[in-house]
């Protein structure tokens, strides 16, 4: 069982180097180096198709890779199942959570892993002490809901998001995947969002943020990947890049220039609004900034 402790070692909890993946003909991702360390965000950035959901099946243990190595403290792997990337403390929070909506908190909280005391055949669940832990590893992640016993399906999107990073701290991810956690909120709740990676970073897990925006992951983000096309656009720690820079690699530069361009021939599309291809001119004002 994988603990709440990062490691010893000081190095990436997981590791990739030229990792690829080929589905038959179709080559899906090629040559993705990535590291993700204890304490660390590591944001990963792309348009639609970029491969990023390719990258995060590999490392969660959904597909496996066809070109390069993955290896987890170290040790090269091949993982066989989600169940196997969770065993080594990998946890991936999906976009669309596994819940159930009518259920409370504190028992989507604990669904598949509940609590039981007693032996067969007077086994039965630990109410109390599933209310108990769910309501102390909220408040230890800062999350404060009013009541455990609402159905989670009342729960703004950016609570639910929430609850399900701290069900992975507690079940002792080293690990965490965060697949367009943002995606679908608006700014205050992508907001709380950014808030809870942040205090997972705190408690010492390595984040793999997936997402569109950037600046949601100039927010948060200690590395920054950038995928275009299957291959690696930008690998670059924070202090190696600006927002600008970010923005400009994610919307790919000279593509942008060309739409600019375009757009500028239709009347009643304001393209001064675009970011400039140009480095560090112009900021993007299209996006939502909570
Ligand atoms: N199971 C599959 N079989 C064949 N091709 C696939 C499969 N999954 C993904 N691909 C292809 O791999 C490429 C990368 O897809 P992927 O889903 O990883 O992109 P993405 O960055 O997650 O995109 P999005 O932002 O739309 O979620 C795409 O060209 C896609 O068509
Ligand atoms: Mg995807």
């Amino acid at each position: 069982m994988a603990t709440k402790e990062t490691s010893g070692t000081s190095g990436p909890v997981v590791e990739l180097s030229g990792v690829g993946k080929s589905y038959g003909n179709i080559r899906a991702l090629h040559g993705v180096d990535l590291a993700v360390s204890p304490g660390q965000v590591t944001c990963v950035l792309g348009d639609n198709g970029a491969g990023k959901s390719t990258l995060i099946k590999i490392i969660s243990g959904l597909h496996q890779h066809t070109e390069g190595e993955f290896r987890i403290d170290g040790e090269p792997v091949r993982l066989g199942s989600p169940r196997d990337a969770l065993d080594r403390g990998i946890a991936t929070v999906y976009q669309d959570l596994a819940t159930v909506p009518l259920m409370p908190v504190w028992r989507n909280f604990f669904l598949g892993s509940e609590l039981t005391r007693g032996r067969w055949p007077l086994r039965r669940l630990d109410i109390a002490l599933m209310k108990k832990t769910a309501d102390e590893e909220l408040r230890a992640m800062g999350i404060v809901l009013d009541d455990l016993e609402q159905p989670i399906g009342s729960l703004s999107g950016g609570q639910r998001q929430s609850v399900a990073i701290a069900r992975a701290v507690h079940f002792g991810a080293r690990v965490l995947i965060l697949d367009e956690p943002t995606a679908a909120l608006g700014v205050k709740q992508s907001g709380v969002v950014l808030k809870y990676i942040a205090a997972a970073r705190e408690r010492g897990l390595g984040v793999i943020f997936i997402t569109h925006n950037p600046h949601h992951a100039y927010m948060v983000g200690d590395h920054f990947t950038v995928l275009r096309l299957g291959t690696l656009e930008l690998s670059a720690a924070r202090a190696e890049v600006s927002l600008e820079e970010l923005t400009n690699h994610m919307a790919g530069g000279a593509e942008l220039a060309a739409l600019k361009h375009e757009l500028a021939q239709v009347r009643g599309v304001d393209t001064d609004v675009l970011p400039s291809a140009s480095r560090g001119a112009g900021e993007s004002s299209g996006d939502l900034v909570p």
